[in-house]
């Protein structure tokens, strides 16, 4: 396994994975949920972008690191990424049946229920779900939007090229808004009630895309639930760490080495 970072074998820690730098906003939650817990993350920013790559390459991207992460100590692991988690979380639970595993999928649900208590029950509200074209596409997410698009009216939008920006470190600025004003220009994304951030890159670039929506725009991203869907798996395990216990996150990731700089200074912001 091709891989830059602090060489450790933590055992008991928790495993947890995406396709680049994405998955720390969904780490920042679970350091917060779980501050007694160790945490190796697996950045597999060398094969980045997962989203438009095909289900069996991400299914095989996907078993190698949790065989990776496993040898390492892992007692749960996260997919910290939305990407993933469609295309590779069922074949990861059926070849570790044993192994608490934990997925992530857009943030409809809560974005739905907000929305339709603000009007009423009426289906007068908007959301937008942004996902990766792979997300999108997948059955997982066509299940879920079937379950709530009868409750307000939901428009998905397949952002190819987003997450790019997180894993250059770029979080705001001219470029990155040019960008998108092309993705967003051809909708009517003023009037959007909630905007769902269907990847795991994007809750960092909140304060550059609060700029594009109307004031009154809540986000929603799926790292809270994910964090007490850990505690909650590892609780009923009798798997979680001592009150008295310290933890620590250790970072690893298969592309250049900066990126150990870069995750680091994602997992610091407020
Ligand atoms: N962070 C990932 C997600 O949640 C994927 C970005 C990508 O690799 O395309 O979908």
């Amino acid at each position: 396994m091709k891989k830059v970072g602090k060489e450790v074998s933590q055992v008991d820690c928790i495993g947890i994975f995406d396709s680049g730098v994405g998955g720390i906003s969904v780490l920042r939650a679970l350091v917060k949920e779980l501050p007694n817990e160790n945490f190796l993350y697996y950045g597999d920013s060398f094969y980045a972008p997962y989203g438009t790559k095909t289900v069996e390459e991400i299914q095989k991207r996907s078993v190698e690191i949790t065989e990776y992460l496993l040898k390492k100590g892992a007692k749960a692991i996260v997919v910290a990424c939305n990407s993933a988690t469609s295309a590779a979380v069922n074949l990861l639970r059926e070849r570790y049946p044993k192994l608490p595993i934990i997925g992530i999928e857009p943030a409809l649900k809560p974005a739905v229920c907000r929305v339709t208590e603000k009007y009423n029950g009426e289906k007068t509200g908007k959301v937008m779900v942004m996902a990766t074209p792979m997300t999108i596409r997948e059955e997982k997410f066509k299940k879920l939007l079937e379950r709530y698009k009868e409750k307000t009216d939901i428009l998905c939008v397949s952002c190819p090229g987003l997450m790019e920006y997180v894993e250059k470190g770029v979080t705001f600025g001219d470029e990155l808004d040019g960008f998108l004003m092309k993705l967003l220009g051809e909708y009517d994304y003023k009037n959007m009630d909630a905007v769902v951030l269907g990847c795991t890159h994007y809750p960092f670039l909140k304060d550059a895309l609060s700029k594009f929506f109307g004031e009154g725009t809540e986000f929603f991203d799926g790292g809270e639930g994910v964090a007490k869907e850990t505690r909650r798996r590892l609780e009923g395990i009798g798997r979680l760490n001592k009150e008295n216990v310290f933890g620590e996150v250790v970072f690893e990731n298969s592309g250049d080495p900066c990126m150990i700089e870069l995750s680091q200074k994602l997992l610091a912001l407020d």
